[in-house]
């Protein structure tokens, strides 16, 4: 659509709701010619070449950048063959009765040859390509001309080059007008009132491109966002540190006629919305982003008395999009504050900025200074990149010699290796054939070595050392991927030997992903943070991490076995502190009398007499104990425990959204998101099956809010 006025339905919502009613406009219902959701194009229609194949796509092909903007699951798609493949698809002939004919496009630009004709006689009376976007967009042409006539719509890919194809879906007849996109509009604006742009956000509404220029006219922050057209749910800042006073023009590749999106962006100081401290849904003492979408931890790193925690973050949106590292920093792991993010797609890194972690340069082997901090990062359009700080991992330099390491992986995990003197990367590599934690090695962090592979892993690896029960001479390493299951073995700094085959789940949780451990821990503790894949609707937030745990070995009769523990530093958050007496179980859950677990440290030691399942009630989810299985459950998570002396002992760090459940002193680790239909409420209450058990003591200590 390489006009200034494209046509197009806008809002998506508008054609679900007129193919149902006519509404309250002119006309009738609309018709629909075709909607591509059974499994083949629908009787009459005919494909010829090889770009279509027999039936609709249901996705984006192998190679194809992610395709978005249809409705339903399928739509055509002539990148079957990838850019190459050619074709056309044409529809069974249709009587034309409405006044316009409507329907969602994308692909190439490539006027007359990827693109939709309307037929009438055999000849082509409308056209129109997409607009080189893999998103489709709504559009259509005015037939009333035509009304009467019989025509036919022609799908075509005579393009084998770049863009070489095109994207349909939803065709329909209607008396309804398509709504009109402007394309690339800007509008300048003065950083005078502060440093942050204020865009409006309509959580869920059509994505466009927005890009910020300086007045040179380079590119400063670029997104994709859910700019509202009018009433917006929240707003989120745009950080123009270092523009205080300069007009900057923000651009967008298109928007609605008659939108509000551009003309309400404003500019503060001031960060919109309620405190993070006031905020009902928000977790008090589980980091989350004061803005918009985070996953992985990144860049775990303790350097300059500061634990730095970076994440993959969306400043913009509730969802996955954008990806920033973002950045908060802490003195105690426990009260952090959100720095500016460090790292931005399309502005800093060449596409996103991917997953990966940070080292500090001691004896600056790099070269960019003594204590200099080095991020690894997927940069999604390089490969394996260095970015280096000079001012303690604030702010950050793309190293021009980038990409450091390039195949079919992601999400660098570097440390190094005192016994060889020289720096170690697991890193994920893909191909075809396996999905493996990749070892690469250095001395300079900047030429980097393949040594060896561990095949069976997915995204985000990890392998670092622990001492059996402290005992730096019994000491073994872990490996694991994102979904946090280990193997332990030996490392001699250019392979991993597991000692068994056999995997073992750090966490028995429903949420935990993507954990990372710290570098340059000043003590030595293996201190581990994960996502916690926790959704808080109706906030300007979502997602979190974990709380940090120090990790252990400990040797138990079953073997050597993780063990994982809050780190001792949250105890700072206790107030309040509650005790209760001992309290007989029965069958009936009792309440604890007074005890609340509204934002809770609650210490719990259960005993089963003859009871055969045990279970403390928190936040409104039961945690219980069943003795024949051995098992501990909680919401659906369940593991494996042997309890000695029929003792359990429970410590719950209830948080909002979040129980983090650790038993017998964190040989079980079990973080819950809370399902949604857990209806949270502040009451312990306790109860058992059979004769005999007791909750022995039950602790509960208030938590102060970290905000
Ligand atoms: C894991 C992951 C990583 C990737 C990042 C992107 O959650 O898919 O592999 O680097 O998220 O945000």
């Amino acid at each position: 659509m390489n006009h200034k006025l494209m046509l197009g339905a806008g809002a998506l919502l508008g054609f679900a709701a007129l193919s149902v009613c006519a509404g309250p406009q002119k006309g009738s219902a609309d018709l629909l010619i075709a909607d591509f959701e059974g499994p083949s194009y629908g009787d009459g229609w005919k494909a010829e070449g090889d770009a279509f194949g027999s039936g609709p796509a249901k996705g984006s092909f192998p190679k194809q950048r992610k395709v978005s903007g249809f409705l339903g699951k399928g739509f055509v798609n002539s990148y079957l063959n990838g850019d190459a493949s050619t074709g056309s698809l044409t529809s069974p002939e249709f009587k034309i009765e409405r006044d316009y004919v409507k329907f969602l496009i994308g692909g190439g630009a490539l006027e007359g040859r990827t693109c939709v004709n309307l037929l009438v006689d055999g000849a082509a009376v409308r056209s129109m390509a997409g607009a080189n976007g893999e998103e489709l967009m709504p559009a259509g042409w005015n037939v009333s001309d035509l009304k009467g006539r019989n025509a036919r719509i022609q799908i075509i890919d005579n393009s084998s080059g770049g863009w070489g194809h095109i994207t349909m879906d939803q065709i329909v007849q209607s008396d309804v007008k398509p709504e009109a996109f402007l394309e690339n509009q800007s509008r300048p604006m003065t950083m005078k009132e502060g440093r942050y742009l204020l865009l409006p956000i309509k959580n869920g509404a059509r994505k466009l491109r927005l890009c910020v220029k300086d007045q040179a006219g380079a590119l400063v922050r670029a997104m994709n966002v859910e700019l509202a057209d009018g009433d917006f749910d929240w707003q989120a800042p745009v950080d123009m540190e270092g523009f205080a006073g300069k007009t900057v023009s923000v651009c967008v590749d298109r928007l609605l006629e008659g939108s509000k999106g551009l003309a309400n962006i404003s500019v503060s100081n001031v960060l919109p919305g309620v405190l993070p401290a006031k905020d009902p849904v928000r977790p008090q003492f589980h980091f989350t982003s004061r803005f918009g979408w985070l996953n992985d931890p990144n860049g775990l790193v303790h350097s300059g008395g500061l634990w730095h925690l970076y994440y993959q973050h969306n400043p913009y949106g509730l969802e996955w999009e954008n990806m920033h590292w973002g950045h908060a920093v802490s003195k105690d792991l426990v009260h952090w504050t959100e720095l500016p993010a460090a790292m931005r797609p399309w502005t800093f890194a060449k596409g996103h900025a991917f997953s990966g972690s940070a080292v500090v340069d001691k004896e600056n082997v790099a070269g960019f200074g003594a204590n200099a901090m080095i991020a690894f990062l997927t940069d999604t359009a390089a490969g394996e990149a260095i970015a280096y700080s000079n001012d303690n991992g604030r702010t950050f330099k793309y190293w021009e010699g980038n990409p450091v390491v390039k195949h079919g992986g992601r999400d660098p995990k570097v440390f190094w290796f005192q016994p060889g003197r020289h720096w170690v990367m697991a890193v994920y590599d893909e191909d075809k054939e396996s999905k493996s934690i990749a070892i690469y090695t250095s001395k300079n962090l900047k030429e980097w070595t393949f040594q060896s592979k561990n095949e069976g892993f997915y995204e985000c690896p990890e392998l670092f050392p622990l001492a059996v029960d402290g005992k730096a001479s019994d000491t073994r390493w872990l490996m694991y991927g994102a979904d946090n299951q280990h193997l332990l073995g030996s490392f001699d700094g250019k392979s991993f030997s597991p000692a068994s085959p056999e995997r073992t789940k750090g966490n028995y949780g429903n949420c935990l992903y993507a954990a990372q451990t710290y570098n340059s821990t000043p003590d030595g503790r293996r201190i581990q943070i994960g996502w916690a894949r926790a959704s808080f609707k109706g906030s300007v937030f979502n997602q979190a991490m974990t709380v940090p745990v120090e990790l252990s070995l400990r040797k138990s009769a079953e073997g050597v076995k993780l063990f994982s523990n809050p780190v001792k530093e949250l105890e700072s958050l206790r107030r309040a502190r509650q005790e209760f007496p001992k309290m007989k179980l029965d069958s009936a859950s009792k309440a604890v009398q007074g005890a609340s677990a509204e934002l809770a440290d609650v210490l719990a030691e259960l005993s089963l007499g003859g009871a055969s399942s045990v279970s403390l009630k928190v936040s409104g989810a039961t945690v219980s104990y069943d003795a024949s299985a051995g098992r501990l459950s909680c919401c659906g998570c369940s593991a494996p425990l042997k309890l000695s002396g029929g003792k359990l002992n429970l410590r719950i760090l209830a948080d909002r959204g979040i129980l983090e459940i650790f038993a017998n002193d964190g040989e079980v680790y079990m973080p819950v998101a809370l399902p949604k239909e857990i209806q949270p409420d502040s009451s312990i209450s306790a109860g058992a099956s059979g004769e005999g058990a007791s909750l022995e003591r039950l602790t509960v200590f208030k938590m102060e809010p970290a905000w």
